[in-house]
């Protein structure tokens, strides 16, 4: 009896510490991937905002030369940028006020599927007051964006009919 007692109590001993033991090397590995998590790059919102600029210069080109299918890609690429800075910006309270520009995405896209040049230099107008709306009042007034002038790059035909 005394023998089964005490073959009882080393199973109990030796199987609690390997529970430690187990515990502490998980503890281990979840600390250093919480360091690599931390490490790891994150763009953010300025990196964010030079992608919606490149997508708002091409969308103008896309839009004004009638290239309806590059202009709906434009306004979607936009469009998940923005999803992005909502996922990887949270840290940034300005994002709440995000919104402003969504009317005016809203009536890009129906003058893109309409093909109606018109309603679309009318909205995209919009969008670009809205974008600076934003940057006013988020103490970012300084970062003035403006109806494009010439094209964002010259490696690409914003033409359709290619
Ligand atoms: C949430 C409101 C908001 C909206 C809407 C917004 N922006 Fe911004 N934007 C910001 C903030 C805040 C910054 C400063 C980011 C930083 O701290 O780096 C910024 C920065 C920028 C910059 C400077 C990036 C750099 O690093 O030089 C550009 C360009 C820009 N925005 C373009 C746009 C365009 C184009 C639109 C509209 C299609 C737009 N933004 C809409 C808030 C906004």
């Amino acid at each position: 009896m005394k023998t089964a007692l005490f073959l009882f109590a080393a199973i109990l001993f030796f199987s609690c510490n390997q529970g430690q033991q187990d515990t502490r090397q998980l503890q281990t590995r979840i600390d250093s991937l919480q360091q690599l998590v931390n490490k790891s790059y994150k763009p953010g919102l300025g990196e964010f905002m030079l992608g919606v600029q490149q997508h708002h210069a091409r969308l103008w080109f896309a839009g004004t030369y009638q290239n309806w299918p590059l202009a709906d890609f434009e306004v979607h690429e936009i469009g998940e940028t923005l999803d992005d800075i909502k996922q990887y910006c949270t840290d940034r309270p300005e994002i709440k006020s995000l919104g402003i520009i969504d009317p005016a995405i809203n009536s890009i896209s129906k003058a893109i599927r309409q093909k109606d040049v018109e309603q679309f230099k009318k909205a995209f107008t919009e969008l670009t007051a809205d974008c600076n709306t934003c940057h006013k009042d988020n103490q970012h007034g300084f970062n003035v964006i403006v109806i494009p002038t010439g094209l964002p790059v010259d490696n690409q035909n914003f033409k359709p009919g290619n």
